[in-house]
């Protein structure tokens, strides 16, 4: 870790939690109260900007946190500087192995956590395969993202889930925000910065019209781009038709595509049958969270030539003699090639973490080994906070509405 990127790391945490007022008003209530005294928390996430101010907000509110990233490419060194020389344990570099992540993770969990916080589940994977006896001392663990959540609930379904878990994902202040908004945004971001390329005009073809997939289409429409959505929901299909996109498999749509986008959390999402399809010069990316939706294996193996054409972009050549470009070996574009999610929506994703982690710590004698939403109250206290926050008043329910909206007596 080259410590001397600390101070850059530390004026642009500062610049974010300006944009971060719930989580910042979480953090003063946090300093006060201190909810969290003695509570050890090893954090897989992107060590981000707005990471950094929810470990801030947790130490303040007494909790000791060891840091470690949720994916090899979404570091940002000049952050993990800063809260390392801030005394902070920070496991985490941008460009890290495979080993070197697990390596890692393994020191993150040397604090024997009483909360994990996950993004896409790697912790509690680790811990339930290799450290099962840290798990008697677990209160809970939070899970960040839609990947890990269906991760958790599948070991839950299998009664393998050895301690409770918040789906901090599913919180409407989470998901309508972070995965439509900020998944949009960043996304072409991350694009745009690896590749300099003009939306306008562009066939972009967007795989899976879930949360992300939504914001994505949503904003490379408002870039000029030709939206072609490949689902194989049939609602999420019939959305996708209703919001003007055109729908088609992959097959087709491999065809006529210039930019490939794949938010499913899927695997082989876009394979072999797929690229021998696709046109000459195509970019393709992932921002859904493992680097699997791309079938990459197999691109290596049809290709003749594989080289590093700039920073994140790699050429493919077929034997046909076409080209496709990959960005950021196909992991999470947003994060690899941009800064990731706007602070204001992850201002509302930590809220909800931070406010998770209290109400474990709070609560975990009386939780079971399940995965739980985040309580009602909590996804409305951040949204309130919000709009406090963003000075917009809204109208309250009378006595007579209230009334009338809990009672079955009343028709016509
Ligand atoms: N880049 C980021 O910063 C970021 C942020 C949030 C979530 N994510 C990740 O993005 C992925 C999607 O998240 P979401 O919240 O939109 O999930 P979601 O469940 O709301 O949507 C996923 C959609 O993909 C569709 N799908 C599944 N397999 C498919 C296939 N083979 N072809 C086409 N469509 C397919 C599903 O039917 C669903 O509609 C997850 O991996 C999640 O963890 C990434």
């Amino acid at each position: 870790m080259d410590i001397g990127l600390a101070d850059e790391g530390r004026k642009r945490i500062l610049w974010a939690r300006r944009h971060m007022p719930v989580l910042e008003r979480i953090r003063e209530e946090f300093d006060r109260e201190k909810p969290l005294l003695g509570v050890r928390v090893t954090a897989c996430l992107h060590v981000t900007v707005e990471t950094a101010n929810l470990v801030y907000a947790l130490i303040a509110g007494g909790a000791s946190v060891a840091l470690t990233a949720s994916n090899p490419l979404s570091t940002q060194d000049d952050v993990a500087a800063a809260l390392a020389s801030d005394g902070v344990s920070v496991y985490a570099i941008r460009g890290e192995s495979d080993e070197q992540y697990y390596e890692y993770l393994e020191e993150a969990l040397k604090i024997k956590p009483h909360v994990t916080l996950d993004d896409g589940a790697d912790t509690i994977a680790v811990v339930h395969e290799k450290h099962p006896d840290l798990i008697e001392g677990i209160r809970g663990g939070c899970e960040e993202t839609t990947t890990g959540v269906i991760r958790l609930r599948a070991m839950a379904d299998d009664g393998a889930l050895g301690y409770p878990v918040i789906a901090v994902n599913d919180a409407e202040t989470k998901m309508m925000f972070d995965n439509r908004y900020g998944t949009g945004q960043s996304t072409l971001h991350g694009i745009m910065n690896a590749t300099n390329v003009l939306f306008a005009g562009k066939t972009m073809v967007v795989a899976g019209y879930g949360w992300c997939g939504r914001g994505l289409a949503m904003r490379a429409r408002g870039f000029g781009s030709n939206v072609v959505v490949v689902e194989v929901d049939p609602r999420k299909a019939l959305e996708a038709v209703m919001d003007g996109y055109r729908v088609m498999p992959m097959t087709d749509a491999a065809r006529i595509g210039d930019i490939f986008v794949t938010v499913t959390g899927d695997t082989s999402v876009i394979r072999r049958e797929h690229f021998e399809l696709m046109r000459d010069g195509v970019i393709v990316a992932n921002s859904g969270h493992f680097n699997v939706e791309i079938d990459i294996p197999a691109l290596d193996e049809t290709a003749v030539s594989v080289k590093s054409v700039k920073e994140d972009v790699v050429e493919y050549k077929l034997p046909s003699g076409k080209r496709i470009y990959l960005l950021a070996e196909g992991r999470l574009v947003n994060l690899a090639s941009a800064y990731g999610h706007p602070s204001e929506v992850m201002d509302m994703s930590f809220a909800n973490q931070a406010l998770a982690v209290k109400y474990i710590s709070e609560n975990y004698n009386k939780l079971e080994n399940k995965v739980y939403a985040v309580p009602t109250e909590i996804d409305r206290t951040v949204a309130r906070l919000k709009l406090d926050a963003m000075g917009i008043k809204i109208e309250e329910l009378t006595p007579e509405q209230k009334n009338y909206l809990s009672s079955w007596t009343m028709g016509t």
